[in-house]
């Protein structure tokens, strides 16, 4: 059996000691693409901090690639090969498309290192390529979000976690949202993301964990869980 490259087990994270989430457990397979879906203020984004290392747990414990990071600050899950793009399209408005690209690659030395993953990033998002040299406030909100995505992968990360990139979007936009994730995923990155967009997250992912007032409450294939008539109840309106 091949070790998982994330697991959560029974993490409790919150604020100021406060819990949210109250036992986490979840496992990652290197290359899969995994989603975890839920309603506004199921704890998602939470978990998805604690894994990054900007709210570390307060108890469980989180392992990547078997070794223990629940104590680990952002900057170190990023050299571990962890990289996290927050909710809400955090680019840098005021500086150029391939400047707020290279911010991404800032731990990297090598210039044509950079130069390299630079290339295949705006070949990644052709949109991107045509608008490298302006200001990412002259983005449409679809492409502001791509361009946070690609930030994220310019560190080269083994796993990128993804927090509701769909949020905002048009339902055309979002599913071409769905398809470059899944391109990412079969470039070898293994993705974790999370969604509030239960029925679009599952139906490109392998596995997923339905999260409910800060606990899983179902897990398995995604197409188990698109079947499954009280998910479908829950949320997909059906
Ligand atoms: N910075 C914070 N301080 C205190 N409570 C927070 C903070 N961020 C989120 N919460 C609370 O934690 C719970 C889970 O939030 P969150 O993880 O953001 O959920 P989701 O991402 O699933 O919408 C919510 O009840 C939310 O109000
Ligand atoms: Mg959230």
């Amino acid at each position: 059996m091949p070790e998982p490259i994330l697991s959560l087990a029974d993490v409790h994270a919150g604020y100021d000691g406060v819990p949210v989430v109250f036992g986490i457990t979840l496992e990652v397979m290197p290359g899969e693409l995994v989603a975890v879906v839920g309603a506004n203020g199921a704890g998602k984004s939470t978990t998805m901090r604690s894994i990054a290392g900007l709210n570390n747990p307060l108890t469980g414990v989180i392992r990547f690639e078997g070794r223990d990071i629940s104590r680990l600050r952002a900057h170190q899950t990023l050299a571990l090969g962890i990289s996290y793009v927050p909710e809400g399209r955090r680019v840098f408005t005021k500086l150029s498309v391939e400047q707020n690209l290279l911010l991404g690659a800032y731990t990297e030395k090598s210039k044509s290192e950079i130069k390299r993953r630079l290339e295949e990033m705006l070949e990644l998002f052709p949109v991107l390529k045509e608008r490298s040299s302006q200001t990412a406030e002259t983005l449409s909100g679809g492409e502001q979000q791509m361009l946070a995505i690609a930030r994220g992968l310019m560190s080269r990360p083994k796993l990128l976690l993804l927090d509701e990139m769909s949020l905002g979007l048009m339902p055309a936009l979002v599913e071409k949202m769905m398809e470059t994730i899944v391109a990412i995923n079969k470039r070898g990155v293994t993705v974790l993301l999370v969604e509030q967009m239960v029925q679009e997250a599952l139906e490109i992912a392998h596995r997923g964990y339905v999260l409910q007032s800060g606990r899983v409450v179902h897990t398995g294939s995604a197409q188990e869980l698109l079947d499954s008539e009280e998910i479908r109840r829950a949320y997909m309106g059906m």
